[in-house]
């Protein structure tokens, strides 16, 4: 393994009562009454957890700020850092999924900086300080509840773009799974794609030993996969909740990565998708990883046919190649048996766009820590997505 520290500072709040603890999280880090609460689409009003929180805040001033988009939009983000600083917000609290955490991440650290907030993104700049921010999650899925990571959409450049800082970890998260319940479909699946597309992006990994890492993320992955299955049938049920949003929150804080960092590929090459044609981060996962699985398996048939035997229980008598096969094709036929797209062309996205996603995957030259792809390979990939 490499050397490493681990940190992670957020309080994780979890449980039917968690919501409930807002006044008293937030008096941990401020003493200020300017709160700006920041939330998606609307989904939070339709289901009653609006008023449940404002009722909550009934003692503080609160601005709204509504209205950031799945992927989220540095135009938003932009607008809602000149609301901050004209208020003088002491707090800021995130209510929705990784988007609208993720932007409350630039939002926090860009609202301390004369600079675009884009600056930050292209670590043109480097934040020195944060508004301090809390979340209240409202879909498991990404991890951004308890980690430092934010991805932004730049619509003007076609850029979707990851970065980071340790001063934008969430102060606290409040985490309470029947706030799932009025998941779509489709958002429950797209959760479930990408928390276990973050245990296999860590299970591929660089470190010669991992053996505590593929143990706890084989393990995480079989329940995620249980539970989902359950989830998608009975949408109430606590326990298969309870169980996704652990298991997405812990599949990306840090726990999962301890002596290596992971290949990460796959989710650079699913970002430069949705950066162009504006899909869902985990419905682009569901095609693009099973592809660039089965590019790179014979490059190294040892880690995928022990894969299989962690993940699948696979009869050890089978020869490795059929080891390797049934990794790959548990992991495609479990995405496809619980509704999750295949591929491209489920959203009309054709070959024609393929050099275009290629380019902005190697901005920074050839990538992927477990193996490393070049733009012949990630053409290869994208044509086995098609
Ligand atoms: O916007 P509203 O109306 O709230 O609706 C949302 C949104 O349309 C809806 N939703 C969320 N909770 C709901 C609900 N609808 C009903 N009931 C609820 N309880 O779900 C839709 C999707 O929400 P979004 O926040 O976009 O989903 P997700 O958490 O999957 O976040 C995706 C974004 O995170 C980035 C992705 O690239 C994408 O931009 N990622 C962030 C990461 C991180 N910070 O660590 C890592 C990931 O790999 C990922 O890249
Ligand atoms: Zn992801």
């Amino acid at each position: 393994m490499n050397s490493f520290t681990f940190y992670n500072p957020t309080q994780l709040v979890f449980g039917k009562d968690s919501i409930e603890k807002l006044p008293q999280m937030i008096a941990q880090f401020t003493q200020g009454k300017k709160i700006m609460l920041t939330y998606g689409g609307g989904s939070i009003k339709k289901s009653g957890l609006y008023d449940r929180i404002m009722t909550l805040l009934s003692d503080f001033e609160v601005t709204e700020f509504g209205g950031i988009e799945p992927n989220p939009r540095l135009s938003t983000v932009t607008k809602a850092v000149e609301v901050v600083k004209e208020k003088g917000i002491d707090f800021i609290l995130a209510v929705g999924g990784g988007s609208v955490i993720d932007g409350t991440k630039l939002i926090s650290a860009a609202s301390k900086l004369d600079n675009d907030p884009w600056d930050i993104v292209t670590r043109k700049v480097t934040p020195e300080e944060g508004v301090p921010f809390g979340t209240i999650l409202t879909i498991s899925a990404t991890g951004s509840e308890m980690n430092s990571g934010s991805v932004i959409t730049n619509w003007e450049t076609n850029e979707k773009l990851g970065w980071g800082s340790p001063l934008v970890f969430p102060k606290f998260s409040l985490l309470n799974p029947e706030i799932l319940y009025t998941l779509p479909k489709n958002q429950t699946v797209n959760g479930i794609v990408d928390s276990m597309s973050h245990l296999l992006e860590q299970y591929f990994n660089e470190a010669d030993n991992s053996a505590i890492g593929d143990a706890m993320i084989a393990g995480v992955m079989k329940e995620i996969m249980k539970a989902g299955e359950v989830a998608l049938k009975e949408p109430e049920n606590y326990e298969a909740r309870e169980t996704l949003m652990l298991g997405a929150t812990v599949a990306l804080n840090g726990f999962m990565r301890m002596g290596y960092n992971g290949d990460w590929a796959t989710h650079n090459i699913e970002h430069a998708v949705s950066a162009v044609h504006d899909i869902a981060h985990g419905a682009g996962l569901a095609i693009l990883f099973p592809a660039w699985m089965t590019y790179v398996s014979d490059k190294s048939p040892e880690r995928f046919a022990k894969f299989a035997e962690d993940v699948f229980d696979v009869d050890s008598s089978l020869s490795q190649q059929e080891k390797v096969d049934a990794g790959i094709n548990g992991i495609r036929d479990y995405w496809t048996s619980i509704g999750a797209p295949a591929h491209l062309s489920d959203f009309e996205i054709t070959e024609d766009d393929f050099e275009t996603f290629a380019d902005k995957t190697l901005f920074n030259g050839p990538f992927g820590n477990f193996y490393q792809l070049d733009k012949e390979a990630v053409m290869a990939i994208y044509q086995l997505a098609k």
